[in-house]
């Protein structure tokens, strides 16, 4: 049994009901999503080899402060740091630290601001200087995987639609899809209902309404799915180390399809070019 409620009116708590929200809480999470896009804007100028990720770190919370948001990861169950760096293998929710990133890397920088009460999660790939092809191809069905998640949601259709349209894109770029980690409904809560697997079958999952609000969010290995978590309780990896990509909007469902809160003002959604700034 799915139950779907007004958001306006439902306690700050995740029931296991599906929010459905308003016009109001649309621009709400605009304004929210905007802002942790146009820091992942930023990032792109700053990304290249020697910087650590405790830099990306100190970066993402000080633009948070200088307008007036705060990042939902600090203090997030115990989580301490204001964004997750992911590089290579890394599959979610690496730790930034004092290593450097190198020339080659790809790595992931998640970020979800909270303004006015309001949660904008999303994330993107970075290639640091010069990256093997096989790093870049893995980007562009990364990225296309979302963009095929996304092109299915519209109300009537179920979640399920979603992580069919993700795998059967996937798999047939001869990649995996990971099954550990998921999207989830955001807005007023950072992780709330309903789940949206990466994989499954159109005819799976709760049906998708006008006024739900989500990220899809699909983490996609060169090689097999298997994951396993460090002992820092956290960083995922690939148990068989290949490499693994991810990139996260969060949207909301309009009376015909979706809205892309999270996309980049300055057209950067997409996999770019390495930058050889560096
Ligand atoms: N931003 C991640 C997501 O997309 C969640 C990170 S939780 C943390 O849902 F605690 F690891 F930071
Ligand atoms: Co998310
Ligand atoms: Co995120």
């Amino acid at each position: 049994m799915v139950n779907y409620i007004e958001a306006s009116t439902a306690p700050p708590k995740n029931t296991g009901a599906i929010r459905l929200y308003d016009a109001q809480a649309f621009e709400g999470m605009r304004r929210a999503c905007q802002l942790t896009a146009r820091c992942l804007d930023a990032l792109a100028d700053i990304v290249k080899p020697g910087l650590l990720t405790d830099e990306i770190d100190r970066f993402v919370f000080d633009f948070g402060m200088d307008h007036g948001a705060y990042p939902a990861t600090l203090n997030y169950r115990g989580y301490t740091k204001s964004t997750c760096t992911s590089i290579n293998h890394v599959v979610c929710h690496g730790i930034p630290n004092d290593k450097p990133l190198r020339d080659g890397d790809i790595v992931n920088i998640d970020v979800t601001f909270v303004l006015d009460g309001w949660h904008g999660d999303s994330s993107r790939m970075y290639p640091v200087g010069v990256v093997k092809r096989a790093a870049e191809r893995l980007l562009e069905v990364t990225y296309e995987s979302l963009m095929r998640g996304i092109a299915a949601v519209r109300p009537g259709a179920r979640t399920g639609a979603i992580g069919e349209a993700i795998q059967t894109y996937a798999e047939a770029e001869r990649c995996s899809v990971v099954r550990d980690f998921c999207g989830h409904g955001v807005g007023r809560l950072f992780h709330d209902s309903p789940n949206i697997l990466h994989y499954g079958r159109a005819n799976e999952g709760p049906e998708l309404r006008e006024g739900m609000i989500f990220t899809i969010e699909p983490m996609i290995n060169l090689g097999r799915p298997h994951v396993k978590v460090l002992a820092d309780g956290w960083t995922a990896v690939t148990r068989d180390r290949s490499l693994s990509a991810q990139y996260e909007h969060t949207v909301g469902v309009t009376s015909d399809g979706c809205e892309i809160f999270t996309l980049s003002p300055g057209g950067l959604d997409r996999p770019g070019l390495p930058s050889h700034n560096g």
